[in-house]
């Protein structure tokens, strides 16, 4: 067998995608896959059917993590890993994850039906709950398994319903026995769209991130004092969306403000008891930092708490903030991404160094084992919306430097 002309099935790979699209498909176009939902389960039936369909050794451990198996003529060794997450953002797209999980499953049909072996195991996995979306944080099943979150801390994360994490996960039947614990792993892998413009304006096909952005996650719960809208005067309101407003430009304004590379947003916003005629009582929003630097992103959170604190004493509303999650910026295995480099030349697909504004369960894998990405354009640099898109031609191109990089990883 010619390793080196080697191909996966891009056609299979499409179908894959689609058959996955229509769980939870959205009216428009999209997906809606919430973690440890209905549709997340269904989809997680799928892909455990396939992986049994090629002999893979099927686990799954107690974060509902799955992985399949294939093993390799030196079965002790440190395998070669590559996943992604199957759960979606609420009306997100239908590439987001799932490719990261297609791509390696369409790598090990391709080793299955031509007979190939490798030196080193391959392990394909599905992480539980990426998007952190339902469930904050995000990446919790990647960082429970590299040992940087605690379990129980997850299983008792709560939905805007109070359902809590554990519960729901014994629900879809995906509390596994195993423990969700890490092991040596020789090289990781993550496959994904970029969910950024960059690759499509520098009119390329393969990108190379040097790693991840630093992500930082904060809750912010104000306190107001209700009343009725029409006879309360202006003056002397306890109004906590108002308070919330001014934040909230506070923090769209911080990039900016602080200078350096950052990003900085409010996502998620409650609002009680959310009626047109009573003086909001309660708020909750979210605030989001990215930097590659962790530090500068540090320093405008503490210019972000002075100003919150300042606008709550202003408008007399009690603040109370929760400083949720916080995952170092990852530099990426230099090796590694020089090895996406290379493969994406040697396939002939002109490829890209960059980096990754986005998170991924790449970034605890880092923490682990010597990581890597293999970005694919967004058509319009659009993601996390029904509208996201990548070309097939795309997805086939970088399920084929996936295939090589492990193929390459494996066999040393
Ligand atoms: C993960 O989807 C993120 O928030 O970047
Ligand atoms: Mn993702
Ligand atoms: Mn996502």
């Amino acid at each position: 067998m010619d390793i080196k002309g080697l191909r996966i099935n891009g056609k299979r790979l499409r179908q894959s995608l689609e058959d996955m699209a229509k769980i939870g498909a959205t009216p428009d176009g999209g997906v809606q896959r919430l973690t440890l939902t209905d549709e997340d389960k269904t989809a997680r039936d799928l892909f455990v059917q396939w992986l049994k369909e090629i002999d893979l050794d099927v686990t799954i451990d107690n974060m509902g993590n799955i992985f399949g198996r294939r093993p390799g003529i030196h079965d002790g060794l440190p395998p070669v890993m590559s996943g992604s997450h199957i759960d979606s953002q609420p009306k997100g797209g239908r590439f987001d994850g799932i490719l990261g999980v297609m791509g390696p499953l369409e790598v090990m049909r391709t080793l299955h039906e031509n007979n190939i072996e490798t030196e080193r195991p391959i392990i394909v996995v599905d992480w539980t709950n990426e998007e952190g979306s339902r469930f904050a944080p995000a990446m919790v099943a990647s960082g429970v398994w590299a040992g940087a979150l605690d379990i129980d801390w997850v299983y008792q994360r709560t939905d805007i319903h109070g359902k809590q994490f554990g519960d729901e996960l014994e629900r879809i039947g995906y509390k596994g026995e195993v423990p969700c614990h890490k092991w040596p792993v020789h090289a990781y892998y993550e496959y994904h769209i970029e969910q950024g413009p960059i690759l499509e304006m520098e009119g390329k096909r393969i990108g190379a991130p040097k790693g991840i952005l630093c992500l930082h996650w904060y809750d912010i719960y104000l306190e107001g004092e209700a009343n009725q809208v029409g006879p309360t005067p202006m003056e002397g309101r306890h109004d906590a969306l108002c308070a919330a407003a001014e934040m909230i430009l506070k923090v769209n304004q911080l990039p900016e403000a602080m200078g350096g590379n950052m990003v900085a947003t409010v996502g998620e916003i409650q609002n009680y008891p959310n009626s047109r005629n009573i003086i909001p009582d309660r708020v909750h929003f979210t605030v989001d930092i990215r930097s590659w630097d962790d530090t500068h992103a540090l320093d405008a959170w503490e210019r972000l708490q002075n100003d919150f604190k300042t606008i709550a004493r202003q408008r007399g509303c009690p603040i109370r903030i929760e400083e949720t999650w916080r995952v170092e910026h990852s530099p990426f295995d230099e090796k590694l991404v020089q090895r996406v480099l290379d493969t994406a030349d040697a396939l002939g697909y002109p490829g890209h160094y960059m980096v990754s504004g986005a998170g991924h369960d790449a970034s605890y894998m880092n923490q682990v084992a010597p990581t890597a990405m293999i970005f694919v354009p967004s058509i319009g640099g659009r993601s996390h919306v029904e509208v996201e898109n990548t070309t097939w031609e795309d997805c086939e191109a970088g399920a084929n430097v996936l295939l090589h990089c492990l193929l390459n990883s494996a066999n040393e």
